[in-house]
């Protein structure tokens, strides 16, 4: 298996908290280390430039708590940014952050029509882009992801609350690929899965509820949660490397690794 160079966007967690509740995983009364969320952020970060990847940095906004999930900041696909629109109000003002980072880095800006929530809920996968609905991203979204981009899109129903993004039930392992959990998804949307990845890994429910499958694959090496052991013994079976972070504090907001980083896909030849 090949690995691919990858450029990332992150936005260190400067100003993490956990403030408000807008998906299951957050309870504003539990307590959070800032710290330490940092220092497992940076973990991560070295961790992609051992791998030989490139992560430039968004500078973090006081006040948006959220903003250190990258993924949520927009979809970029050979060169062409598509900006973001949130659901709740309490994240609205992370968009035009990450859209003018994206504009003053060169990329062919698009605007979202409808709530569209990027990274976490349209993956690339092969020549196919995957598009999560049900909680965040809105339906209509996905007709506008497929003339922006021009990757034929597939509609993924989302049907678990704890599973609100699509980053949070399925990952991309290579271009032929994924690993997903299959009750995170409605009975069609399993039945397009099964035809369109028949080899896919399974995951368990006991992975996905550590975040597992909020995975980054390069094609060879799955950088996930360290307390996704089963999906790790897994993943290693199928002849990928694992290397497992400890993002617990981040988790406290319902992300993992794949949140907080956003592929920049500057062209075809460098998808
Ligand atoms: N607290 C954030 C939210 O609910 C977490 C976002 C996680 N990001 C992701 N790509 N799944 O919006």
């Amino acid at each position: 298996m090949d690995a691919t160079r990858q450029r990332f966007l992150m936005c260190r967690p400067t100003y993490f908290a956990v403030d408000y509740a807008i998906n299951p995983w957050m309870d504003p009364t539990a307590p959070v280390d800032v710290d330490l969320a940092v220092r497992q952020w940076e973990r991560l970060r070295e961790v992609y430039l051992d791998l030989g990847h490139t992560v430039e940095e968004i500078a973090p906004v006081p006040g948006l708590p959220d903003m250190v999930f990258a993924a949520n900041g927009g979809t970029v696909i050979d060169g062409r940014a598509m900006a973001v629109q949130f659901r709740d109000p309490q994240r609205a003002d992370e968009a035009p952050a990450y859209r003018a980072w994206f504009e003053a880095a060169g990329f062919e800006m698009y605007d979202p029509k409808h709530v569209n929530e990027g990274e976490g809920d349209v993956l690339l996968a092969g020549d196919h882009l995957l598009a999560g609905t049900g909680f965040r991203t809105a339906h209509a979204s996905h007709a506008q992801l497929q003339e922006v981009f021009g990757y034929p899109v597939i509609t993924m129903q989302l049907v678990d609350p704890r599973f609100y993004h699509l980053d949070t039930a399925l990952t991309v392992l290579d271009e032929r690929t994924v690993a997903y959990l299959p009750e995170a998804f409605s009975p069609g949307s399993q039945a397009v899965l099964r035809r369109l990845f028949p080899d896919a890994v399974h995951a368990t429910l006991a992975d996905a509820e550590v975040l597992g499958l909020n995975a980054v694959s390069d094609g060879r090496h799955v950088v996930l949660p360290e307390q996704a052991t089963g999906l790790a013994a897994t993943l290693r079976d199928r002849g990928y490397q694992t290397i497992g972070v400890d993002l617990s504090e981040l988790r406290k907001a319902g992300g993992g690794p794949k949140c907080c980083t956003l592929r920049l896909r500057q062209g075809k030849a460098n998808r």
